[in-house]
């Protein structure tokens, strides 16, 4: 027999229950589950399957990409411009500290509250990626030799990034303390806000400004090798965040009571928010404009955005419909489209790119 919710061991390191029934796929769920965690068979949700799969396939690592070009060009005193080094490492700063605190979010406030062993198996998986991630800006701080310091400290102290970061950390705020269990339709609806944050707004909406602006200088033939690192990145970061859309789409299945008009309103007010603060750090990061790319259209791009993660999720646009000012951001996602988009050496790994990520 399976246990009640109330008694059920969420973590997966309770007691053993000898004799207790099997498990069956009915009896597995997103949070509040009564099916044991440590049984991955049988599966229920294959999307999270899949996606675990698509991860491991596009394995790859920051050191396979030469930095010889980018060393070059950094040093070169006339081979950027001011408003060029302005927004790479504004950029660089961003990401550099946004992929931990991705990272602590998943180990630290999604693993012990996804109640489904399948779902913690992708997140084992991007919580590696994350590292990698982590890991790149470390790799290309240390090549470019730029300042360790003020890099990993601009979320503390570049205004436009801190706003995003302080935004994002009151959602995982709630989940950190060690007392806060799911179950309850109040602490329920925190934990999807906190999915919303993670993975539809610092994901799904924050990052795409950062991949646009690297990428375009990509496509100038700029920064290629950093360029190349964050096409990848891109790869991997679409898949987490169309993790997160399925993982919210299929706990608003299982609990339609949690998705009422006043948490959509709530919800969508929060992607406008992000929407904002992603214009202002837009506005900060590009001042002047770069060739090709400038505050104004990612402005446009980031409603853009912002409508399709809402179409994601089920919910009204936010913003009048906008045409992708960035077309070819979508065609960077998947690689098998586009190997020589940089037309440097790409490292073609065993692609999950059947599906569409974007
Ligand atoms: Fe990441
Ligand atoms: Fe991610």
């Amino acid at each position: 027999m399976t246990t009640t919710p109330d008694a059920a061991d969420t973590t997966g390191l309770g007691e053993i229950e000898r004799g207790a029934g099997r498990v069956h796929v009915d009896d597995k769920a997103m949070i509040n589950a009564r099916a044991d965690v440590n049984q991955l068979l049988p599966l229920k949700y294959h999307w999270a399957w899949e996606k675990y799969l698509a991860g491991c396939a596009n394995h790859w690592m920051p050191t396979e990409v030469s930095m010889q070009a980018d060393i070059a060009l950094w040093r070169s005193p006339n081979g950027l411009t001011a408003d060029e080094r302005h927004a790479i490492k504004r950029n660089l700063g961003f990401f550099a500290t946004s992929e931990s605190l991705v990272a602590n979010n998943v180990v630290l406030a999604v693993y012990r509250n996804i109640t489904n062993p399948e779902c913690r198996q992708y997140l084992l998986r991007q919580a590696f990626e994350e590292a990698v991630h982590t890991h790149t800006f470390e790799y290309i701080c240390s090549s470019l030799g730029l300042d360790e310091g003020e890099l990993f400290n601009m979320y503390r102290e570049v205004p436009s990034i801190t706003d995003k970061a302080a935004w994002a950390l009151k959602y995982t705020k709630s989940l950190e303390d060690p007392e806060f269990r799911t179950g309850t339709p109040e602490a329920d609806q925190a934990f999807l806000r906190d999915l919303v944050a993670f993975y539809v707004v610092f994901e799904g909406m924050w990052f795409y400004t950062g991949f646009a602006q690297i990428l375009s200088l990509g496509r100038r033939n700029k920064m290629v090798g950093i360029a190349e690192q964050y096409q990848y990145i891109l790869r991997d970061e679409s898949i987490h965040l169309n993790f997160g859309i399925d993982a919210i789409n299929q706990i608003k299945i299982e609990n339609p009571h949690l998705w009422g008009e006043a948490f959509q309103a709530e919800v969508r007010t929060m992607l406008a928010e992000a929407c904002e603060l992603e214009i202002a750090y837009g506005r900060d990061t590009m001042p002047n404009g770069l060739l090709g790319l400038n505050a104004e259209l990612c402005e446009q791009y980031m409603r853009f955005i912002t409508n399709r993660r809402c179409a994601q999720l089920g919910l009204e646009p936010v913003f009048a419909a906008t045409e992708n000012p960035f077309p070819w951001m979508s065609e960077a996602v998947d690689l098998k489209k586009e190997k020589n988009f940089f037309e440097t050496r790409v490292t073609e790994y065993a692609s999950g790119g059947t599906l569409d990520w974007d």
